[in-house]
């Protein structure tokens, strides 16, 4: 099976962007990872990400046929963009959103996802360990794993 991992903007810049609260982990080191445990289970991964979310569109319009499962943290575009929503809405592709914060022991505006409501679940507060609860869940929802 083939899943596709997005991460929307600032996400970049992780392992140097407010450490504090997003640690020091790079966005290479993570999806390098997640490539790793995936293989162990059997599934491909493709990482993508953008600081715009008009490509962040392309691409998951492109997941539909081509991926099993979406991976997704959208960043700050969770709280307010319906046209990744509906996006998200407009594929046969199910996935999962991820925060690396708790994103409900922060501002307020942080709580609320436009997201989350359409999708699988969504699993905040882990950090990078997050994207690797996503790709259990994917895993397991798509048979590769037994339990
Ligand atoms: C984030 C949380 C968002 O509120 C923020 O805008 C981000 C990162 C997270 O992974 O914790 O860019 O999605």
């Amino acid at each position: 099976a083939r899943i596709l991992i997005l991460n929307g903007p600032n996400l970049n810049r992780l392992g140097r962007r407010e450490p504090d609260i997003y640690g020091r982990v790079s966005l290479d080191e993570l999806n390098e990872r997640l490539r790793v445990r995936a293989r162990s289970w059997g599934l491909e991964v493709e990482c993508f990400q953008s600081n715009h979310e008009g490509e962040l569109i392309d691409r998951i319009h492109a997941a539909e046929g081509a991926f099993d499962y979406i991976i997704i943290n959208p960043g700050a575009f969770t709280h307010y963009s319906y046209a990744i929503r509906d996006a998200l809405a407009s594929v046969n592709v199910p996935f999962v959103e991820v925060h690396l914060s708790n994103v409900h022991a922060r501002e307020s505006f942080r709580s609320h996802s436009v997201t989350a409501p359409i999708s699988d679940g969504q699993i905040v507060g882990f950090g990078p360990l997050g994207y690797e609860l996503a790709l259990y869940a994917a895993a397991v929802r798509l048979g590769a794993l037994q339990r």
